[in-house]
């Protein structure tokens, strides 16, 4: 994979667009509708998020910051979530499409629906973007993600840092196979255990669309396969790493077994306070929704995005120009880092019987 480890970030929304006046709760918005607009777009960028099923991220992080990076720069947008149905998704490009979205952004189910999609889009004159996941012998114009291979180096190295120098058995929880994301994460990880020769693989399995539920029966088979011998976990994202943690409480090994996870969600970033995961990956949703903003901007303008490199299609046979960002590690030490970020509220976090542990690390 031929991928450009992009260590600055994209200057996000340095456009000179006009500020929508004021926000709405609703789906779509026009700058116009809300006092702004008469900037130099035209457009109307139409986005479809996944599901809500495989993390909270994506209607508690993006669509929020998806919404204020387009009032900004005075767009209209329609955003929408397929709810984890490739058919769904499908339907709801074609209604994009017909009320006149001149950029579509989406975040693939799995590939073979989403390049049909793009596909579609561009004998409509619809430019595509892929938003989070790359689609694999997709047609999109640009790629918007986190460098998502560090991600999983991060995990890797994340749960290096909670195991130590012993000896130790490692399960491994994979996103699902539909996801490009997923196969990076798992690679990203094992660049770095791999070359650790303490630790064994005890197990490993991908878990279909991120589901939590399932995550759980995974891990437990996993788990009993094992002998109860595990040591450490690599749980590719907080929901997996909540299922995972369910188990262990119940054999009375949270907290003894480390365990990663990503998103940096306010049920992670508990876990963390509490003991029982021992590291998240945080990526912000301000700065992915601000370069999907800017890429789609300067496809309605006609014009080119500042990119950070090109990604590789495997399936494809292309390069697709990129704009990846930088994700970050977080540990008990920085959760607070997260919160002042804005990726995730204090109320949130720091309820009931998180309060005290809040306190303790300093978060307020
Ligand atoms: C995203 C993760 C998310 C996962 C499940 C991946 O493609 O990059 O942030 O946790 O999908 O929705």
């Amino acid at each position: 994979m031929k991928r450009k480890h992009s260590l600055f970030l994209v200057p996000v929304l340095g456009l000179t667009m006009t500020l929508a006046a004021c926000g709405d709760d609703s789906d779509s918005g026009s700058a116009e509708e809300n006092g702004g607009g008469g900037g130099e777009s035209a457009g109307r960028i139409g986005v479809i998020l996944p599901d809500t099923e495989s993390s909270v991220r994506w209607e508690s992080a993006d669509r929020p910051a998806l919404e204020a990076a387009f009032e900004e720069a005075g767009v209209e947008y329609d955003i929408q979530n397929a709810e984890g149905d490739a058919e769904r998704m499908t339907q709801i490009a074609d209604t994009m499409i017909g009320n006149g979205a001149t950029v579509l952004a989406i975040v693939s189910l799995d590939s073979e629906s989403g390049a049909a999609i793009q596909e579609k889009a561009a004998s409509q004159g619809v430019a595509t973007i892929d938003y989070d996941r790359l689609t694999l012998g997709g047609s999109a114009e640009y790629y918007v993600s986190f460098d998502n291979t560090v991600v999983g180096e991060l995990q890797g190295q994340g749960l290096a840092d909670c195991l130590g120098d012993k000896k130790a058995n490692i399960v491994y929880l994979n996103g699902s196979p539909t996801d490009n994301n997923a196969t990076l994460f798992s690679e990203g990880a094992h660049s770095v255990l791999d070359e650790m020769d303490n630790y064994t693989v005890v197990g490993e399995q991908a878990v279909p669309d991120w589901d939590n539920e399932e995550a759980a029966t995974i891990f437990q088979q996993l788990y009993t396969a094992a002998n109860g011998k595990v040591d450490g976990v690599l749980a590719a994202n907080d929901g997996l790493a909540g299922a995972a943690i369910s188990i262990l409480e119940g054999a009375g090994q949270a907290g003894k077994v480390p365990v990663t996870g990503q998103d940096a969600t306010a049920e992670g970033l508990q876990n963390i306070l509490a003991g029982t995961q021992c590291m998240t990956v945080y990526k912000s949703a301000t700065q992915e929704a601000g370069a999907l903003a800017e890429a789609a901007i300067a496809l309605v303008n006609g014009e080119e995005a500042e990119t950070t490199g090109t990604t590789e299609d495997t399936e494809g046979g292309r390069d697709v120009p990129s704009i990846l960002l930088e994700p970050q590690s977080i540990t008990k030490d920085n959760v607070g880092d997260v919160i002042e970020d804005g990726g995730a509220n204090v109320e949130d976090v720091c309820t009931g019987e998180f309060a005290d542990l809040c306190a303790e690390a300093g978060i307020s």
